[in-house]
């Protein structure tokens, strides 16, 4: 079967139809879908689900996987397979197998790092028959659609991110995650990244900010580094740069956290399960 891009209605994202992430042959397609959109989404294969090996050889197939992460508690890896992190609220005798409440606020994984993530691979095992969608903001969209003075105020500037604010705020709520040690959240330092970024394959420049991780823009005030940056999120997440994804078992999807950032919606956690397996893959340091 022939392999099918076709973009979503009125957004950035898109399907690829008759793809599998299990042929290695169909990557090359696949590989230029996700550069052009930013977020594909490829439906159940007759594998479903998809074998966790699969999922590791095609994440790996972008680039190297990131594994273990100071952000990341152990008990939340998939036994045998640490690549790949479980984004559950199943329990097993009794305990949770994996982060239940993860992401459920606009970011991009892993931008703390010093060189952050290239892109994620999700794959649906089981999902709730209501909630629990995930959004998706397209930053290249919103960076070409700023206005000049707002593209000015960005030129050549900086934005610090950090994963230890988040981690804090939930922890502080009751979250139920499995807590990282204190050498983990003592390696969870302030980075520095430009805050508009010239994406390393396509050349294009996409803004590289998110209200979860990014704490304030270098050199600027206290107030004037609010102010930019919510200016900036306007536009971010104006419904146009907007695409919700409605989960089915067995969808794989593939986004580029170079130039998108993502929020997972709440689901009913007491009536329904949600079970996802996520690979992380490496990218190089934004410029
Ligand atoms: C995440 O990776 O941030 C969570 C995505 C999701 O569960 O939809």
């Amino acid at each position: 079967m022939a392999i099918e891009v076709r973009r979503v209605a009125g957004g950035f994202a898109a399907e690829v139809l008759g793809a599998d992430p299990a042929r290695d042959a169909d990557f090359p397609d696949i590989h230029r879908a996700f550069l052009d959109h930013g977020v594909i989404v490829i439906r159940a294969q007759a594998q479903t689900p998809l074998a966790p090996e699969a999922q590791i050889a095609f994440s790996g197939r972008f680039g190297p996987l990131m594994g273990r992460r100071p952000s990341t508690p152990d008990k939340v890896l998939m036994p045998g397979h640490p690549e790949i992190i479980l984004l559950s609220n199943r329990r097993v005798k009794g305990e949770k197998v994996g982060i239940s409440d993860a992401g459920r606020y606009w970011h991009s994984d892993l931008c703390f790092e010093e060189k952050p993530n290239l892109g994620t691979v999700v794959h649906a095992v089981e999902i709730p028959p209501e909630g629990g969608d995930t959004l998706f903001a397209d930053l290249e969209g919103a960076y070409a659609a700023l206005p000049d003075d707002l593209k000015a105020r960005i030129e050549g500037k900086r934005a610090a991110h950090t994963f230890r604010k988040h981690y804090l705020e939930v922890m502080a709520e009751g979250s139920d995650r499995p807590p990282l040690t204190p050498e983990q959240i003592d390696a969870l330092a302030e980075t520095y990244h430009p805050i508009a970024r010239t994406h390393p394959e396509t050349g294009r420049k996409t803004l590289f900010i998110n209200p979860g991780h990014t704490t304030h823009v270098e050199g600027l005030g206290a107030a004037e580094s609010r102010d930019l940056l919510d200016a900036l999120y306007a536009v971010c997440l104006a419904p146009e740069h907007i695409y919700r994804h409605k989960w089915r078992v067995g969808d794989t999807v593939v986004w580029d956290n170079r130039r998108v950032m993502h929020n997972a919606e709440p689901y009913d956690m007491a009536r329904y399960t949600r079970h996802m397996h996520r690979c992380s893959i490496h990218g190089d340091k934004p410029f």
